[in-house]
């Protein structure tokens, strides 16, 4: 998720670009970069790493004098950490000037046919295509210009320009990618998010979709996409810089559970092409997709129980058989790899020591290797032969949310493909898959609306000492995911268990009142996970379960029931896992714990 600032006014720009992405740190960034409009050209800084590389090379921005500037802060996605993917991006006669936040789905289409015309690209990103499209449409009139793009530009974006010949204007558009306006007392600004202007202004107009901000130094102007003016109302501020940075958030886990749904658009739409999945990064042909005699997941944590749900997905699917491995372990187990076996590592930071390591291993034996990986650049990035991106941006709170739902998205996105390839589905299923993905944002969304209710079932459970979850099949590595969610964050021992297999053991720690959390999202498996829960309830346990829309034989069983929409059975960890999220984070906000920094963890575990 990258940062924009922009300003025009009485002031020196730079310094306020500067202080103004300084605010916006928190969504995580690996370069940064201003332009600044001298009075004759417009000037372009970039610096790979912290901000303080930006500031240290302009003085704190005194070497880029002008009073009309914008700035980026990038999180690669197109194009490694680089000076020459960070933004600002230029047009060829450096007359335009652009930096854009969000994912341009159609940016290959764009601009192989802008490079048909003669543009020369100098980066990776996708941004540039929108600085040369820019320039394509632009006949002295900026906003014919940037509704024109507006009409062939597909997926998200939020975009900072400044134009040569009307340097007195900072332009401003957004789709699905979040922009802000400040109207200052000496000058007004943009912004990806509040905190970046409330130094200077706590006046702020949003920017909705598709809509353009037209600034001067003295005024802001509004139109929508078919360039005629709208009129939008300024909202006063009044959160504190802190809650500001969080987006109005009490803390950085609930704001990015919240921005799940946008996290799963992101991953799968610009895969989803003309009803059917194209994976391009996969660089892998029909013929060698047919061939993949077994798939290795390799991961640790989390990542680690997206692979075992994704097991049940390539087995069931594709009909691929699937080891799954801890990475820690599979370093050390001398692993039997098969040549036509493919190994998928999975991991958030992509910097994850023993996950790094079981790369290595499995390249060393000459198999094909693919990272499922978020953080672009990154050490199993560069080293996997193939890399697939989740789009979830930085995730700054501990405890994973957003990007494990991401890394469910590629791999359901993967095992569709291959089941088609392998041909294990029919044409006309794949239709329906699709849909049923592409409707799991909303769905999500649904979910997280009933946040109050998860609330105050788990207001109930601050002072529960054991927590158990079960499940069968895919339920069952939900209950995974569920049971670390709890204990990492809330500090309450909790486990999770195959629903079949408590009878062998664990079901002697059941007292009256344990709390035991029941995954039943498998049709078939319905009535034998119903058999579990009455065996639990017996023993004094209380039953919450989390089902699909339409269980209602379950009510009897249970004493707590929470629904999930309806959608295709190798799916339901996607949503089922929405209720548990919000479940752990409110235990661990209602005993006062440290969400987002829990006790003796680290975000990126670059030991082993
Ligand atoms: C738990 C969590 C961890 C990570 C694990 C792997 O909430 O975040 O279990 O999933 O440390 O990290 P990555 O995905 O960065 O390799």
């Amino acid at each position: 998720m990258c940062g924009i600032v922009g300003y025009i006014g009485e002031s020196q720009a730079a310094p306020i670009l500067l202080e103004g992405l300084s605010k916006l740190e928190y969504r995580g960034y690996d370069s940064a970069g201003i332009a600044v409009y001298d009075g004759e050209n417009i000037k372009v800084q970039k610096a790979v790493g912290r901000l303080k590389v930006l500031s240290e090379m302009t003085h704190d921005g005194a070497t880029m004098q002008g009073v009309v500037g914008i700035g980026h802060t990038r999180w690669a996605t197109h194009g490694a950490p680089s000076n020459t993917n960070a933004h600002p991006h230029y047009n060829q006669a450096e007359t335009i000037v652009v930096v854009h936040n969000g994912i341009i789905e159609n940016y290959m289409k764009l601009r192989k046919r802008l490079e048909t015309k003669g543009y020369q690209f100098l980066s990776e990103t996708d941004t540039e295509v929108v600085a040369h499209l820019l320039d394509y449409y632009y006949k002295g009139e900026p906003l014919e210009a940037i509704t024109k793009i507006m009409h062939r530009v597909e997926g998200s974006y939020a975009l900072g320009i400044i134009f040569k010949d009307h340097p007195e204007q900072v332009y401003a558009v957004r789709k699905d990618s979040p922009l802000i306006v400040g109207h200052g007392k000496d000058g007004n600004l943009i912004a990806s998010d509040v905190p970046a202007v409330l130094k200077y202004t706590r006046n702020v107009y949003f920017i909705l979709n598709e809509e353009i901000a037209v600034l001067t130094k003295e005024t802001i102007g509004f139109y929508n996409v078919d360039g005629e003016e709208i009129q939008k109302e300024c909202t006063t501020i009044d959160w504190d810089i802190n809650a500001a940075e969080k987006g109005g958030y009490e803390h950085f886990m609930l704001k990015e559970m919240y921005e799940q749904p946008q996290t799963v658009r992101d991953t799968l739409n610009p895969r989803i092409k003309e009803g059917s999945i194209v994976i391009e990064e996969l660089g892998m042909s029909d013929e060698e997709i047919q061939k993949i005699s077994k798939i290795h997941i390799v991961a640790c944590g989390s990542a680690y129980h997206v692979g075992v749900t994704a097991k049940y997905v390539f087995e069931g699917m594709a009909r691929i058989p699937v080891e799954v491995d801890l990475a820690s372990e599979f370093r050390y187990r001398n692993p039997i790899l098969e040549k036509d076996a493919l190994v998928i590592i999975i991991s958030q930071s992509g910097e994850t020591a023993d996950s790094l390591a079981a790369l290595r291993e499995a390249k060393i034996r000459g198999v094909k290797t693919l990272g499922i990986v978020n953080v672009v650049g990154s050490s199993i990035a560069r080293e996997a032969d193939k890399v697939m991106y989740t789009w979830a941006g930085p995730e700054i709170a501990v405890a994973t949310t957003k990007a494990y739902s991401a890394q469910l998205i590629a791999t359901y996105l993967l095992a569709v493909k291959f089941a088609q390839v392998r041909g294990e589905v029919l044409e006309e299923e794949v239709t329906g898959i699709l849909k049923d993905l592409q409707k799991l944002p909303e769905q999500i969304e649904m979910l997280l609306s009933h946040k109050e209710k998860i609330q105050r079932f788990a207001n109930r459970y601050i002072a529960a000492k054991d927590v158990f979850f079960v499940g069968r099949g895919i339920d069952y590595a939900i209950s995974m995911e569920g049971s670390l969610k709890l204990k990492e964050i809330s500090y309450i021992h909790s486990e999770a268990y195959a629903a079949g297999e408590l009878k062998h053991g664990t079901i002697s720690l059941i007292e009256e009142g344990t709390l035991v959390a029941a995954v039943v999202t498998q049709e078939d498996l319905y009535k034998k996970t119903i058999s579990n829960i009455v065996e639990l309830r017996s023993r004094g346990a209380f039953v919450l379960a989390v089902t699909n829309t339409g269980n209602t034989e379950i009510q009897k069983a249970a004493d707590y029931v929470i629904y999930i929409p309806q959608t295709n059975r190798y799916f339901t960890n996607s949503l089922a896992i929405i209720p548990l999220q919000l479940f752990s984070y409110y235990v661990s906000v209602g005993k006062g714990c440290d969400v987002d920094k829990p006790r003796n963890l680290a975000k990126s575990v670059t030991v082993e």
